[in-house]
C-alpha cells in the first residue's frame, strides 16, 4: 500500500469550470452520423431520423457543445451539397475517409439534433479546398437573419430562424501532409487571418479558433503555432490542440501517465502563445481550444484497409476498457487544471467512432467504459477549479521519467457549498491510502463517491455485456477534517463533499 496526500483550500482558486470543457465531436466519418445519430427506420427513432437512444445517452454523458462536420472529413466538404430538399442532394467521394457521402445530413439536419441534444455548435469551415469565400456564405446561409440569397435559401429551407452559431473552427489539421489542401504555416496563417477578416465584417463577435498542430508529435509543431498566431494573432481568440493517447509496444505505465503529456502539451502552446504576444505587444491572451483528444489505438487504425466506396463503414470503432478509462478520467483532471487557458475541449468523437457511445444499425446503444468519467466529471465539477498540491510517490515511466502515481484536481462551488475531488491512482499494482486535508472547508459530509476500476484492466463492456464496467460506490472515512480513501491500482475517483456548517 503507498501513501499520498491532497492539500486544497477554497481560496487556491485557478478559475472559474468552463462548461465548455465538456464538448464532443461529430464528424461525417463512418457510422458517427449515419447509424450513429442519425437512423431513420431503427426503432427509437424521432419523426427527424434521429436515435432516441443515442440522444438520452448524450444528454446522460453531459455534453455541453459538439465540434462539427470534421475533423478530416471538412477539408474536401461542400457544406451547400448537404441543404435543401435530401433526395435532391448529390452523392459525394469521401476522400479523407474513403467512403461516400450521401449528404443526407448536413447543417439544417445537425443544428435540429443539437437543439435536441441541448449543445452549443462549433461549426468548422473548409479552408483546405476552399477559402474566404465559401466561409462567407456558409456563415450567410447560418447566421444571417434574412433578405439575402443565402439566409432566404436557409428560410427556404425551414429555417426561419438564424442557426446563431457562435463559436467558428478556421479549417482542420491544415499542417498535417494527410490533409486535403495541407499548407504551409505561413499559407495558412495568412488564409487564416484572411477568413477570419472577412467573418468578423459580417459578424464582429463571433469567436474564431486558428488551427494549432494536429499533435505535439509533428515536425513543425511550436514553429506552426507561432508563425500562425504572427499572422492572425488580432484576428482569433483560440488556438486549437489535438491529442490521441494510446498504449504504444505494451508500454501501459505510460499509457497510465498521457495527462503528463497533455498538460506539457498545453503548457508549450500557452507559452508559445504568450512569446508571440509578447512580441507583438499585445494585452490579449489567446485561449487553448484543445478540440480532438482522446484515447485512439491508431495502430489497429493503420491496419484497417478499404478499397470500396461504401456509405458509413465501421471506420475505428475501438472497444475500450477500464484502462482506458482511467486515462480518460485523467486527461479531464489536465483540461480542467488548465481551466485558466483552456477555453473549449471535444473529446472526439461522440459515437461508434473512437467514442463514448456505440451503437448498431437497428440494434442498441451501448456506454463504453470511457463514458463513465467523462458524465461523472460533467455533472461534478461546478464552480470554480481548485489548485491541489499533491503531496505522492512516483514511478518510473520509459516515456515520461518517473511520474506522481496520483494526480488530481478540484472544484468547489461556493453556492451549493458543494466541494469536489477527482483523483487517479495510476499504479498498476499498488492500491494508494489516500489522505484529502478538508480543513478549509469547515464542517462537511461526503454525498457521494464513485469509482472507476476493475480487478481486470482489460475489462470492456459489449454489446451483449454493456455494463461489465460501471462506477462503483466508493468507501471514504472522515476524520479530523480528513477524508481518507483507499484508490485500488489503475482507478479514476471522484468525491463530493457538501458543507453542514
Ligand atoms: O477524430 C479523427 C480524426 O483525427 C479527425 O478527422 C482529424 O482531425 C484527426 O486527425
Amino acid at each position: 500500500m503507498l501513501n499520498a496526500s491532497l492539500a486544497l483550500s477554497p481560496d487556491y482558486v485557478i478559475a472559474p469550470v468552463r462548461r465548455r470543457l465538456f464538448g464532443s465531436f461529430v464528424e461525417h466519418m463512418g457510422r458517427c452520423v449515419y447509424t450513429g445519430i442519425h437512423e431513420p427506420g431503427h426503432p427509437t427513432a424521432d419523426e427527424d431520423g434521429f436515435r432516441g437512444d443515442v440522444l438520452e445517452l448524450t444528454r446522460e454523458l453531459g455534453v455541453e457543445l459538439v465540434r462539427y462536420p470534421g475533423g478530416n472529413f471538412v477539408s474536401g466538404y461542400r457544406w451547400e451539397d448537404g441543404v435543401g430538399p435530401v433526395a435532391q442532394r448529390p452523392v459525394r467521394r469521401e476522400l479523407a475517409w474513403h467512403s461516400l457521402e450521401t449528404n443526407e445530413v448536413g447543417i439544417d439536419e445537425f443544428v435540429r439534433w443539437a437543439r435536441k441534444a441541448d449543445v452549443e455548435i462549433m461549426y468548422a469551415v473548409n479552408l483546405g479546398t476552399r477559402g474566404v469565400a465559401e466561409a462567407l456564405d456558409v456563415h450567410e446561409y447560418m447566421n444571417h437573419d434574412g433578405g439575402t440569397h443565402l439566409s432566404d435559401l436557409r428560410r427556404a429551407n425551414g429555417s426561419e430562424e438564424p442557426h446563431g452559431v457562435k463559436l467558428w473552427c478556421l479549417g482542420n489539421e491544415l499542417d498535417g501532409p494527410w490533409q486535403l489542401g495541407h499548407k504551409t504555416a505561413h499559407e495558412y496563417g495568412r488564409l487564416a487571418a484572411e477568413t477570419a477578416r472577412a467573418l468578423r465584417q459580417a459578424e464582429p463577435d463571433l469567436e474564431l479558433v486558428a488551427c494549432g498542430s494536429s499533435s505535439s508529435s509533428m515536425p513543425t509543431f511550436g514553429e506552426w503555432e507561432s508563425t500562425v498566431l504572427e499572422l492572425a494573432y488580432d484576428e482569433v481568440d483560440h488556438i486549437s490542440l489535438h491529442a490521441y493517447y494510446e498504449v504504444i509496444d505494451g508500454d501501459v505505465d505510460s499509457f497510465l501517465a498521457s495527462a503528463v503529456n497533455m498538460d506539457h502539451f498545453i503548457d508549450s502552446v500557452v507559452a508559445t502563445a504568450d512569446a508571440v504576444g509578447a512580441r507583438l505587444k499585445s494585452s490579449k491572451k489567446i485561449t487553448l481550444s484543445f478540440d480532438e483528444w482522446n484515447v485512439w489505438y491508431m495502430k489497429r487504425f493503420q491496419a484497417e484497409t478499404r478499397t470500396e466506396w461504401e456509405v458509413a463503414p465501421r471506420v475505428i470503432e475501438d472497444q475500450y476498457d477500464v484502462t482506458d478509462a482511467v486515462v480518460v478520467g485523467n486527461l479531464l483532471i489536465s483540461l480542467l487544471r488548465h481551466s485558466d487557458r483552456v477555453a473549449v475541449a471535444c473529446q472526439a468523437q461522440l459515437v461508434n467512432v473512437i467514442a463514448p457511445i456505440r451503437s448498431e444499425p437497428g440494434g442498441p446503444a451501448w456506454r463504453q467504459t470511457i463514458f463513465h468519467p467523462f458524465a461523472l466529471t460533467s455533472r461534478l465539477a461546478r464552480g470554480q477549479v481548485l489548485r491541489v498540491e499533491t503531496s505522492s510517490p512516483t514511478y518510473s515511466t520509459k516515456q515520461f521519467g518517473d511520474v506522481p502515481v496520483v494526480d488530481a484536481v478540484a472544484t468547489h462551488d461556493g453556492e451549493t457549498g458543494d466541494t469536489v475531488v477527482f483523483v487517479v491512482n495510476r499504479h498498476r499494482t499498488e492500491p494508494v491510502d489516500l489522505k484529502v486535508g478538508l480543513a478549509a472547508f469547515g464542517d462537511v459530509e461526503v454525498a457521494e463517491a464513485w469509482t472507476v476500476h476493475d480487478p481486470d484492466g482489460s475489462a470492456t463492456n459489449t454489446e451483449t455485456d454493456p455494463d461489465r464496467v460501471v462506477p462503483k460506490p466508493q468507501d471514504t472515512t472522515l476524520v479530523d477534517d480528513s477524508l481518507l480513501v483507499v484508490l485500488p491500482p489503475v482507478s479514476w475517483t471522484a468525491v463530493r463533499l457538501t458543507s453542514t456548517s
